[in-house]
């Protein structure tokens, strides 16, 4: 299976790239600049920005599905998730691929019932005092992801993000309540995600997913 990964050099694509390359998948990474790491003798790199088709189709090439990590470092002013996202789907279309699973926040978009009560209020603390339009930029990545005509879209949406080691103990699901305490480790979302990717279970829906 060939997988192909946004957003590779930060630390869920670590995690990521550890657990699809032991699940035996072939990867093809973007970098926006040449990879400092080492990374699996049999991937492929692709280095460029997100904003050049050529560099996008390059990385999309062949892939039986699409995984999206990128997000904004912190103190980020200038929002880039939304039309990073448009053109990768954009270019999915093209290519006729239909697996995609963008990894947002489980305080971005609208907020169910599910998110606790805490969460909704941390959201609007979040809201002001990000710089503009950095908030609105993950909905309206969302957003795009869920207005696509892709076949197999899902939005994976965790809380907290550790650097804990991989459990087994990871609930995942579209009404998966979370709050204060929730958090998941980058190792175990990779799990998650390599899981969902070889058995899929939520296309066109988007879960929530922490640690237990
Ligand atoms: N941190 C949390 O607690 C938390 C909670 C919920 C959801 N999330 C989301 O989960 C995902 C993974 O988070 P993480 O903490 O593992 O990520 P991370 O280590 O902060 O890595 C961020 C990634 O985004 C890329 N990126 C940042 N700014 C960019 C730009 N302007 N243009 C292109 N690429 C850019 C980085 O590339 P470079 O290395 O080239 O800069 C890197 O690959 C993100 O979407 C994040 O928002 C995080």
């Amino acid at each position: 299976m060939i997988v192909s990964v946004f957003g590779a050099s930060g630390r869920t694509g670590h995690a990521f790239i550890a657990s699809a390359n032991d699940a035996g998948m072939s990867l093809r990474l973007h970098y926006r600049a040449k990879p400092s790491e080492q990374v699996p003798t049999s991937a492929t790199v692709v280095v460029g920005s997100l904003n050049d088709p050529t560099a996008v189709r390059e990385v999309l090439r062949g892939a039986d599905a699409v995984v999206v990590l990128f997000g904004p470092h912190p103190d980020a002013r200038i929002p880039f998730c939304a039309t990073a996202t448009k053109h990768i789907i954009a270019a999915m279309h093209v290519q006729s691929q239909q697996r995609l699973l963008v990894v947002t926040g489980a305080m971005t978009g609208g907020m169910p019932s599910n998110v606790s009560l805490f969460m909704r209020i941390m959201r609007r603390v979040v809201q002001r005092s990000a710089h503009e339009g950095m908030v609105a930029d993950r909905t309206e990545q969302e957003r795009l992801v869920r207005n696509s005509t892709l076949a197999g879209w899902t939005l994976v949406k965790p809380p907290r993000l550790t650097d804990e080691a991989a459990t087994d103990a990871v609930e995942i699901g579209p009404a998966l309540s979370v709050g204060m305490r929730s958090s998941i480790s980058r190792a175990s979302l990779a799990g998650a995600l390599v899981r969902e990717i070889q058995e899929p279970r939520f296309a066109q829906q988007a879960v929530y997913v922490a640690n237990r």
